[in-house]
């Protein structure tokens, strides 16, 4: 029943409180010198040889043989050039040095993300985001991770998630020409220019606009989140049953065939995790979609996968929240896991979910079953919990507790039965639900539907994109414009929770069945579009980015991968054109050489092939950008400026 998705990624929203527990602040140790006479910036020098027998590049921070005369990483040379000797001592001590920490120092400091191999395995590595969401949010820029998206043939989905944390060093690779990357085959190149008189002249029709009284409830998103094994998709599982929405026959067919493979515990969460090695593993890889009728709206269930493999998937998923649940697991030990400082996802997503731009949250303190419905332990967590939070920026008045077991059925859409929380008087999960506000929804800009994903029938000759609109509204036999194929084609029909609807409008979360396009046409990192209002489709844009704990610097040249919303591109960075003050935004260094951890800038990028975005202060989803290497998120930002199109 439920659709899985690996979706994009998303960021931050620019209305983010600063963290208190920001503390990570090594870029202020950099002292840089400007740029004399063009010749190379230079940084401030402690020491260049870390250990005898190499020097240490004062750019990407490599160790190089002391006989190398350029940098065996970036190619920047060495500075002063030193003359070599037949014993390959350096003969002269460097004109300059820094003290960037090496890898090694970042491993021995947990600020680099180990890769866990399996559930339950303790990785130690820190979460290589929420350090720089914060400030990034404290700065207006935005966080994300990703996911592959793959597209699905006859209906049969193929994700493929890329981890979220590699193991092994990262290394960059750098040129530091200019050159135009070549251009990938196969893809879509027409671009339609965006008419002048453009939006701010633009009209909603009178249907685009809500009518309380004929559209029956809003749908609202929301994103189940938190530590793996804290009962995620076990919760959201009962919930479905307890709401209709998973049929008694199913719950048995489940139950049977988790029983059979030894896993009886995972009944409810098999709902959810669908497949074969989701099930195998015990643990979510992929977000899962569902959905149910509370009284007030029509939720959609992201149920995400919290084992640290699998953030960016997390990221993708719930970056399409109105509010979210984080699900804590009250066992002794398991709550302490969850909110370690290292490598705990209850911090990590609470602290995604925040830069995201959600303010509410529900709390679900799950598995009070394992600990007797105690008072006192609820009352710990969330005086913890509590306090991290408001370090994240969540008000008190935007978070609600809920003490539950999913397992035991109690306090989910009903008050509890069990005799031991009568304590609490608050409200039930279901109740909490229904207390949460909708977002304000762009109702008066032209429609912007970032594509997902994609579900051909090749019997069928059908088409299908899922997507969340960001903006505006489509209904059946509109015609729209497909990007960044440029092909006009009408939705033939739409669905909304798994039913058919006549219109959707931004903030749903839609199934457009088009008509008029071939398959290939329709790509996920697409986006659908008002025919006259086309999204802009570049690949060269100018970015604000707030560089993540990185331990090799970013240099012009340098090749990343790029995500936004649903899209991703190999990019190279082309210009660093100036850093900022982190508080002010004001530039304090034009044109330097590289970019270190922690660090503001405003950079040019060129991308392999083109992606459909708009600048971050028209469009948010379509401006949030994050770049990646080797499986970790390097930087994040947000599109300043769209650039014309290098051909
Ligand atoms: P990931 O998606 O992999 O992060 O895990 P999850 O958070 O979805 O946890 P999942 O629902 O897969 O449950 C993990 C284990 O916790 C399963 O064995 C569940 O039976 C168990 N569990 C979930 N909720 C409860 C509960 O309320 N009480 C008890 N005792 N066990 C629970
Ligand atoms: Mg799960």
């Amino acid at each position: 029943m439920p659709r899985k998705v690996d979706y994009g990624f998303r960021y931050e929203d620019d209305n983010y409180d600063v963290y208190e527990d920001y503390d990570y602040d090594y870029a202020d140790d950099y002292d840089y010198e400007e740029e004399e006479n063009g010749i190379a910036p230079v940084t401030k020098a402690k020491q260049e040889a870390s250990r005898t027998g190499v020097w240490r590049c004062p750019i990407c921070t490599y160790d190089n043989e002391n006989s190398m005369s350029a940098c065996d990483i970036c190619g920047v040379l060495r500075n002063p050039l030193v003359k070599v000797n037949n014993k390959g001592d350096t003969a002269a001590a460097a004109a300059f040095k820094f003290d960037a920490p090496s890898p090694d120092d970042l491993v021995s400091n947990g600020l680099r993300s180990v890769k866990s191999k399996s559930k339950g395995e303790d990785s130690r590595g820190r979460g290589t985001n929420f350090l720089v969401e914060s400030e990034l949010a404290a700065n207006g820029l935005v966080s994300s991770s990703t996911s592959v998206t793959r597209e699905r043939h006859n209906g049969v989905e193929e994700n493929d998630s890329t981890s979220g944390s590699g193991n092994k060093p990262e290394t960059f690779n750098t040129r530091m020409d200019t050159e135009s990357l070549p251009s990938k085959s196969g893809k879509a190149r027409s671009i339609i220019e965006r008419k002048t008189e453009s939006i701010s002249q633009y009209i909603p029709e009178k249907w685009m606009t809500p009518n309380n009284k004929d559209d029956g409830l809003s749908q609202l998103n929301l994103a189940i989140v938190g530590h793996v094994d804290s009962g995620k998709s076990t919760l959201s599982g009962r919930m479905l049953h307890l709401l209709g929405r998973i049929s008694q026959k199913e719950m048995h067919k489940y139950e049977k065939e988790a029983k059979q493979q030894g896993k009886g515990s995972f009944a409810f969460a098999w709902a959810l995790d669908e497949s074969a090695e989701e099930r195998e593993r015990g643990i979510t890889m992929t977000v899962g979609v569902a959905f149910f009728t509370s009284r007030k709206y029509h939720v959609v269930l992201l149920d995400s996968p919290g084992h640290r493999d699998f953030v960016p998937n997390m990221i993708s998923g719930a970056t399409q929240a109105d509010a979210a649940i984080l699900v804590v697991d009250a066992s002794m030990g398991s709550f302490e896991a969850g909110i370690d400082a290292i490598g705990g996802q209850t911090r990590e997503h609470a602290q995604l979910i925040r830069s995201f731009g959600v303010d509410q949250i529900i709390i679900v303190v799950n598995k009070m079953d394992v600990v007797e419905y105690s008072k006192e332990r609820f009352d710990v967590i969330k005086q913890k919990l509590g306090t991290f939070l408001r370090s994240c920026g969540f008000k008190d008045s935007s978070i609600l507790w809920i003490p539950a077991s999913a397992m035991e059925n109690q306090n989910l859409v009903a008050n509890p039965s069990e005799a031991r929380l009568s304590w609490f008087k608050g409200p039930s999960l279901l109740d909490a639900i229904d207390s949460l506000q909708l977002p304000e929804r762009d109702y008066s800009k032209p429609l912007l539907m970032p594509i997902c994903d994609v579900i051909k029938s090749q019997s069928q000759g059908q088409v299908t994109a899922c997507g969340k609109l960001e903006s505006g509204a489509i209904r059946t036999g509109s015609k729209v414009l497909v990007m960044p194929s440029g092909i006009t084609a009408t939705a033939r029909s739409l669905e909304r929770d798994s039913q058919l609807c006549n219109i959707a409008r931004a903030g749903d979360n839609v199934t457009v069945n088009l008509q008029g396009i071939e398959g290939n046409q329709v790509t996920a990192g697409g986006v659908i579009c008002h025919p006259d209002y086309p999204v802009q489709v570049t690949n060269r844009l100018q970015l604000k980015i707030l560089v993540l704990d990185i331990s090799t610097p970013i240099v012009m040249g340098s090749q990343l991968e790029f995500h936004i919303h649903h899209a991703k591109e190999a990019a190279r960075i082309v210009k660093i054109l100036s850093l900022l003050d982190p508080k002010t935004g004001n530039t304090t260094k034009k044109s330097p050489r590289c970019l270190l951890a922690k660090q503001n800038a405003i950079v040019e990028v060129v991308l392999q092939g083109p992606v459909c975005v708009e600048e971050y202060s028209s469009c948010r989803a379509l401006g949030r950008v994050f770049l990646r290497s080797s499986g970790r998120t390097i930087a994040l930002g947000i599109v300043t400026q769209v650039i014309k199109r290098e051909e």
